[in-house]
């Protein structure tokens, strides 16, 4: 029998093969390898799609998927109906408008990380600017200290990528970081209930939803879910674009030539390269996928980068093409929990490539340098460029 799995560097690198692999002859199945290993993986466009419409069915409960925690995070584990209790609070505060407020800001930072290496000649992207830019705009966002930085990227890495050399030690691990993360957050929203500021989470303290405030508990868990969604996708994501267009200088002089296709060009990197991977469901009842009868209490991984890629919705979807006409992918998932930052994160990855490309026009990777993706969400430490 196949043994299917992002294992290899090579297939994390280009997932596609792996992917289009899976759709034709695998559609439902458990990958080998760290991903997805005790969960079934669903890789056609419309199985996953489906998936992430039927909540009643594949659930978000915290079983899904383990990242430390002794509460569902909020509101990516809370399904229906009391999830759009929680989307009414939280979605005005994400609002195109709120967040065209802040891009001011986000290009001060943008050019100031660029300032530090723009005259090298070459840095490692990962660690110049797509680390700390959305970690110090989303640690300012929320009114953590910027000073904790490092402390705060340790913590997330803790739970997203830890180091451990088996199942059990990995849970152990993310446990404890889960522990330290509370502690943080649990600081911080005290800190706020006793004096508010200018800043998220006094905001949201005095949130009311059909006249009632959300609870301390509820804060401190959105806190933990902003923690993990808003310190390592945006990274990813300018990982993904940067080292792709590093390594294809026609795409890159288009967005040189003219800004205006920046926002084309995300689309389209977010569809092709899609930095969030997968997402975890559990089954709540006994269910079929491509035909495939599924019991209820099944993980399933649900793999957003091969919906995106699926030849069966897209037209030459491994193609690159800052024109297409049509581009509904779901880089940033579908359904109810379709993602609450995207316009915070299309802001970010806009303006940082604006700058980027004024700045520094052509690059390209340093010899040598074989990159390595990270699984599930798509980061690239390694990339070092020269130009
Ligand atoms: C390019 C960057 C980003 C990508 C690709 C991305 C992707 C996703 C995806 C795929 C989901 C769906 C998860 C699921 O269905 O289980 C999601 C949900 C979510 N994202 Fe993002 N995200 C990004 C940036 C952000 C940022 C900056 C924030 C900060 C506010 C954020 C906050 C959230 C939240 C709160 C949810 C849960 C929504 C819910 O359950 O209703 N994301 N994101």
């Amino acid at each position: 029998m196949t043994t299917y799995s992002l294992d290899p560097p090579e297939v994390s690198r280009h997932p596609h093969g792996l992917y289009r692999e899976l759709r034709d002859d695998a559609p439902v199945t458990e990958l080998g390898g760290r991903m997805g290993r005790g969960s079934l993986t669903v890789s056609r466009h419309e199985d996953v799609v489906a998936a992430l419409r039927t909540p009643e069915v594949f659930s978000s409960d915290p079983a899904a998927v383990d990242i430390g925690t002794v509460r569902p995070l909020v509101p990516l584990q809370v399904d229906p109906p009391h999830h759009s209790k929680h989307r009414k609070a939280l979605d005005p505060l994400f609002a195109p408008r709120q967040i065209a407020a802040y891009e001011p800001r986000v290009r001060e930072l943008v050019r100031e990380l660029i300032d530090q290496v723009a005259d090298d000649g070459h840095c490692n992207f990962h660690q110049a600017i797509a680390e700390p830019l959305p970690s110090t705009v989303f640690l300012e966002l929320l009114g953590l200290p910027v000073s904790r930085v490092d402390e705060f990227l340790a913590l997330k890495d803790g739970i997203i990528r830890p180091p451990a050399r088996s199942m059990a030690e990995r849970r152990e691990k993310v446990a404890a970081t889960g522990q330290k993360i509370y502690a943080v957050l649990e600081e911080v929203v005290e800190a706020r209930m006793a004096e508010r500021q200018d800043d998220f989470f006094s905001t949201i303290l005095d949130v009311e939803v059909a006249g009632e405030p959300l609870s301390r508990d509820d804060v401190v868990d959105i806190g933990y879910l902003f923690f993990l969604a808003g310190l390592d996708t945006v990274s990813a994501s300018l990982e993904c674009m940067i080292a792709f267009l590093a390594q294809n200088p026609d795409h890159r002089r288009r967005l040189v030539d003219d800004p205006a296709v920046i926002p084309h060009a995300i689309e389209e990197l977010l569809r092709h390269e899609s930095p969030v991977a997968a997402v975890a469901r559990i089954t709540a009842a006994d269910t079929e996928i491509s035909g495939c009868p599924i019991a209820a209490g099944t993980r399933i991984t649900a793999l957003v980068g091969s919906a995106n890629t699926d030849e069966r919705v897209w037209d030459n979807p491994h193609l690159v093409d800052f024109d297409r006409e049509s581009n509904k992918h779901i880089a940033f998932g579908a359904g109810v929990h379709r993602c609450l930052g995207s316009h915070l994160a299309r802001m970010e990855l806009r303006v940082a490539l604006e700058e980027w490309h004024a700045r520094v026009p052509d690059y390209r990777l340093a010899d040598g340098i074989e990159l390595r993706y990270s699984q599930g969400v798509r980061q690239v430490d390694n990339l070092e460029l020269v130009w």
